[in-house]
């Protein structure tokens, strides 16, 4: 089985109304929230992660890249989405951290988001990264187990509101 990330393109328009489809029927929040940004268009969606991507009109935010978990087994099925941001602002330093990923109901517990990270990890690397912060829920066992598989060490735990947020490193 082979896997790897695809940056979203203007033929993903369809394998990405079915994931969204799939994730708003099960009726769980888009993660990452990148896999939408809040917006219905897929060309909308396109052009405001060009622009994460290539840093223009940032904001608060910082430059980003969203990539597509695809696969040989499912052709042309984006699997889950991974977002990789390259910097922090204050809200990411304390509870969103460098990366966010989620994986498609339907296509969880196969190993997916463990080798998503990894193919994640991989970018950050090259794009000169050093050492990455992730965080999750304390709930959230399967997203802790993910980043264990690939080397996060715990810093702490950090409360916002009711949330409780476990802040993790992988150095690079
Ligand atoms: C968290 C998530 C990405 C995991 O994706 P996945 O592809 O199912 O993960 P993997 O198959 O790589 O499994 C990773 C580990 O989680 C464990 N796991 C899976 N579901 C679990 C659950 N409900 N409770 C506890 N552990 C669980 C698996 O057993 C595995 O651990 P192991 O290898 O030690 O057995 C997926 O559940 C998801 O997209 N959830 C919604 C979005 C989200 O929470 N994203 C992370 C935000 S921080």
């Amino acid at each position: 089985m082979s896997l790897w990330l695809e940056r979203p393109g203007l033929h993903h328009e369809a394998a990405w109304l079915d994931i969204v489809g799939e994730i708003r029927a099960a009726e769980e929040p888009i993660v990452p929230y990148s896999l939408t940004l809040d917006l219905d268009s897929y060309l909308d969606f396109w052009h405001k992660t060009e622009q994460y991507s290539n840093g223009d009109n940032l904001g608060d935010k910082v430059r980003a890249d969203t990539f597509f978990l695809m696969g040989d087994q499912k052709p042309g099925r984006i699997l889950g989405a991974i977002n990789l941001r390259y910097g922090l602002n204050e809200y990411l330093r304390l509870y969103g951290g460098h990366i966010g990923y989620g994986i498609r109901p339907s296509e969880r517990g196969k190993g997916y988001a463990t080798a998503m990270l990894g193919l994640g990890l991989k970018e950050c690397r090259r794009s000169g990264m050093k050492k990455v912060l992730l965080t999750c829920e304390t709930w959230n066992r399967a997203s802790a187990r993910v980043m264990e598989h690939q080397g996060a060490v715990l810093e702490n735990v950090v409360n916002l509101g009711e949330k409780r947020f476990a802040r993790y490193w992988i150095e690079l």
